[in-house]
């Protein structure tokens, strides 16, 4: 295809992208994120030519699975899951190259014959191939994975030479601040620091990655990014889907490990953090870890900084949907939060005294996941009249999704001939400028990986910092039982506990 006809976010892509040839390697090869996410990730980079020419995909489970029956699986998800159709053409070359390696991720021998498979592989290319394992397991298998990924010598294959293996480790990383430590403990007895690539797929969102170029391109936003202008920051991640079949898993998890640590923590450190020196992965991970330093320990008592709830019974989409504790494989008396939302105070020079509120809920009225920064009114001496003058704060609004873009709300004057006011929207819709046909996060994630740029990737020191913050709220909650557990019906903003955090300061979240 001609560069001039690919799709806007491909132009001169391939020139400065080009990943060294590579096998990668999928533990977890039936799971549900491989047919859903990594299967469509890795189809659709081939389709827009941003593979290696030698690129191989190896998949590694516990389930005997021959070559054919796993190309057929890998073909299945391409049709049920890719953003493109299968293009029998482009899904042919990498078929090739597809293979399947039966094994438990306790069993070093297995570990073994995988390591005789890709040395196979690098014989049949005839030259140096990297590896890229990626770890897409329940975290209860990270540790034997990694062990054995170092003692079957695959860990440190071409260490010191530009094609050195590489791990890609999937969330949740850890469950607490000392699981996370041991499991980067774990991580750095077997590879080096930047061998290692933890997911938070957030990071490879356009929108997330525009927010960088937003901030630190456009002259007009730096000088008000500060405690001056800016009155308070509101971080929401809503889903309206609930558990669904995913239960088991969530029980253990929560929304709070789930995505506050997480996702929105990833949004608000991108958000709120210095300029960096350079985009290279260290630069921008250095500003992100001394930001969420700067963060202050929350107050876990009564009426502090923090909610949480279940979802009831409610309506979602015009439809009756069940309660948290009647969903499939949740406990009659679950502890497990569906729905959480934060107060925290940023202790720098920029952010002192405003506050960042970030809230997260599955069942909620709408699925968007969306950065607001409200601006402080200017001195209120010509527009006082609040009768004729309808204002609103200034709210610059970047919407991570659906409806990627940009927004911006202003006050404007009322066509007519006496001056009253009203709020408008001042919009940028990506789908709009670019066409709606964008990169899913998971095809730049493994591309990246695959280069070997880590910038969208979590460091190790970045994980614990998060989990200091919120692992005292997760004990706290513990404890406290169903005690202080709030509940909000289906298909709402969420409970009166989260309208609270806010109402100290008077502010409402906003409709998003
Ligand atoms: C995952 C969570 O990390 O993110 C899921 O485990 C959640 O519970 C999902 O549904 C949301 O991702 P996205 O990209 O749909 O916003």
């Amino acid at each position: 295809m001609a560069d001039s006809q690919r799709h806007p976010f491909l132009h001169g892509l391939s020139k400065h992208r080009g990943a060294p040839p590579t096998v990668v390697v999928i533990f977890g090869a039936s799971g549900d994120l491989t047919a859903r996410k990594l299967i469509p990730a890795v189809y659709n980079l081939g389709v827009d030519n941003l593979l290696p020419t030698d690129f191989h995909l190896v998949g590694y489970g516990r389930k005997e699975i021959p070559d054919d029956e796993f190309r057929g699986l890998a073909k299945d998800a391409i049709k049920e899951f890719s953003r493109r159709e299968l293009d029998d053409e482009s899904w042919g070359r990498i078929s090739a190259n597809t293979t399947y390696v039966a094994g438990g991720y306790d069993d070093l021998q297995a570990f073994e014959r995988l390591a005789s498979h890709i040395d196979k592989i690098e014989q049949q290319v005839g030259r140096d191939v990297q590896s890229l394992f990626y770890i897409s397991t329940p975290p209860s298998v990270f540790a034997p994975i990694l062990k054995n990924l170092g003692a079957a010598g695959l860990a440190g294959k071409h260490l010191g030479k530009p094609h050195h293996a590489k791990v890609i480790i999937e969330k949740p990383f850890g469950r607490n601040l000392e699981s996370a430590r041991e499991l980067n403990g774990t991580i750095r007895s077997v590879f080096e620091e930047h061998q290692v690539y933890r997911i938070d797929h957030y990071l490879g969102k356009e929108t997330v990655q525009d927010l960088l170029v937003q901030r630190f391109s456009n002259a007009i936003f730096e000088p008000l990014w500060n405690r001056n202008f800016i009155d308070s920051v509101q971080i929401t991640v809503s889903e309206e889907v609930g558990v669904g079949s995913r239960g088991g898993y969530y029980e253990q998890s929560g929304a709070l490990r789930d995505m506050i640590q997480n996702h929105t923590m990833q949004l608000l450190a991108l958000t709120a953090m210095e300029p960096p020196v350079s985009l290279d992965a260290e630069s921008i991970r250095d500003e992100k870890v001394k930001l969420l330093k700067a963060i202050q320990p929350l107050n876990i008592g009564p009426n502090g900084d923090v909610a949480r709830a279940q979802y009831s019974a409610g309506m979602i989409g015009g439809k009756e949907v069940r309660g948290y504790l009647e969903e499939e494989g949740i406990a009659a008396d679950s502890k497990t939060e569906t729905y959480a939302a934060l107060r925290m105070s940023i202790n720098n020079w920029r952010w002192q005294g405003v506050p960042f509120y970030l809230r997260s809920g599955k069942r909620m009225a709408r699925r968007v996941s969306e950065i607001a920064i409200n601006f402080k009114r200017p001195p209120g001496t010509l527009f006082a009249d609040s009768e004729k003058f309808n204002l609103a704060n200034n709210t610059l609004a970047f919407q991570i999704q659906p409806d990627e873009g940009l927004s911006m709300i202003l006050n404007a004057k009322i066509p007519g001939l006496e001056t009253r006011t009203q709020p408008v929207k001042m919009n940028f819709r990506y789908a709009t400028t670019f066409g709606s046909n964008t990169p899913e996060a998971y095809e730049r994630l493994v591309l990246d990986a695959m280069i070997g740029d880590g910038t969208l990737f979590i460091r190790g020191d970045e994980a614990e910092t998060s989990w200091k913050l919120c692992t005292p709220i997760l004990d706290a909650w513990s404890e406290a039982g169903r005690e202080v557990m709030e509940s909000y019906p289906a298909g709402s903003w969420g409970p009166a506990g989260s309208d609270a955090l806010l109402a100290k300061n008077n502010q409402l979240w906003r409709q998003p």
